[in-house]
């Protein structure tokens, strides 16, 4: 079994933080969503992994992802020159994939499950594709099942008007080879993509099995519910581990689970756990509430922050109180007491600011 990351594509909906990345490497709790994927995929017993990249952005996902060493494993970057849709990608994947039965996981969908139970699934009961669903609130933004009562698929639409169920497609897929033959017989969709949901019907309209799960656990399309806060929190309440790796000073206070990377500095402040703090960050007369990311090389000083994500390389200076906010990398937010009362801003574009 091999399987194939997609990472490629245009992330416009996670604007502004994708302007300048690719937003598969946005961070959920400290890490990028796409290193979710890749352990979820490891821990499933696969090890021949290919990512599916752009030109665009190939380059930063190359950087953070490596040569796959990290994970025991080989990782082959296979570059597709248009964001084709997801079919295509699977054309383009064809050689590294060969004759081989595969994942198929998008780069910016997060599951509270393992995948290895599918796999299992899949090797025992061999169907042509076996596909997970989620009832979401929203269907028309998704490809959406219509199954029997018993599980049967009998019909697939990618984004419909008119959803005929709440059931959405989940953006991992197990596939054999015949999916290569049903994506040759499908056309590009009217967003002119050629939709892995279209092939999958295809492989119904032949004739083949595919197997339908629902899943419990939750799920999360990063890349389009722009809703990285529910992310954050999902991840720090079930996935994060305590550990205390930086220094903590006897005046300061944590409670709860709390990470704090190496190199990083803790002084007089309260930090109230579910929290993460990467390395090299400072935090001095600070309070830190729950539910809070706090990205490498950050400071938070005289502030107090909850339920936030701060991302690499930012400092926030006598902020009396900053919660359900995200802020990018590099981003500075001050108090400049001595200016007569005004806001002074360099917001980026489609930025939002609440005062
Ligand atoms: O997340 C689940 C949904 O993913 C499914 O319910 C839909 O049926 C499926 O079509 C897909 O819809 P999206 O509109 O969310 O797909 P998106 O364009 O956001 O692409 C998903 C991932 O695949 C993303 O990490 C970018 C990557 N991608 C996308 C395209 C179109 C590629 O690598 N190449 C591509 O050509």
């Amino acid at each position: 079994m091999k399987a194939i990351i997609l990472s490629g594509g245009k992330g416009t909906r996670l604007r502004p933080l994708t302007y300048s990345g690719a937003k598969q490497l946005v961070p959920v709790a400290n890490k990028p969503i796409l290193f979710y994927c890749i352990e979820n995929i490891v821990q499933a017993g696969i090890h021949d992994v290919g990512i599916i990249i752009s030109p665009e952005t190939g380059q930063e996902i190359m950087n953070a992802v490596g040569d796959g060493s990290r994970w025991g494993i080989t990782i082959k970057y296979i570059e597709q020159d248009v964001p084709g849709g997801l079919a295509h990608a699977i054309k383009t994947a064809r050689k590294f994939l060969a004759d081989s039965p595969f994942v198929m996981y998008l780069g910016d969908n997060l599951i509270g499950t393992r995948i290895d139970t599918f796999v299992k699934e899949f090797r025992s009961n061999s169907p042509e594709a076996l596909i997970l669903l989620k009832e979401v609130e929203n269907p028309k933004q998704f490809g959406v099942a219509d199954v029997t009562k018993e599980g049967k698929v009998l019909r697939l639409i990618e984004k419909p008007e008119v959803p005929p169920s709440n059931l959405a497609l989940v953006g991992i897929y197990i596939f054999s080879t015949k999916i290569h033959e049903a994506i040759d017989n499908i056309r590009p969709s009217s967003r002119g993509e050629l939709e892995i949901t279209d092939a999958i019907q295809e492989l119904i309209n032949m004739g083949c099995a595919v197997e339908s799960f629902i899943l419990d656990e939750w799920w999360l399309d990063t890349g389009k519910k722009d809703d990285m806060l529910t992310a954050n929190v999902i991840v720090l309440d079930e996935l994060l581990k305590a550990g205390i790796d930086g220094q903590v000073d006897g005046k300061s206070n944590i409670l709860g689970r709390v990470s704090i990377g190496k190199g990083s500095v803790v002084k007089e402040s309260k930090i109230r756990g579910p929290v993460v703090i990467g390395e090299n960050v400072i935090v001095e007369n600070s309070f830190i509430g729950p539910y809070t990311s706090i990205g490498n090389d950050s400071k938070i000083i005289k502030s107090s922050v909850e339920h936030s994500v701060i991302m690499d390389g930012s400092e926030l200076r006598d902020i009396e109180r900053l919660e359900e906010s995200l802020i990018g990398r590099n981003v500075r937010i001050y108090r400049n007491n001595k200016m007569h009362k005004a806001l002074r801003l360099m917001i980026g574009d489609d930025s939002v600011v609440e005062v």
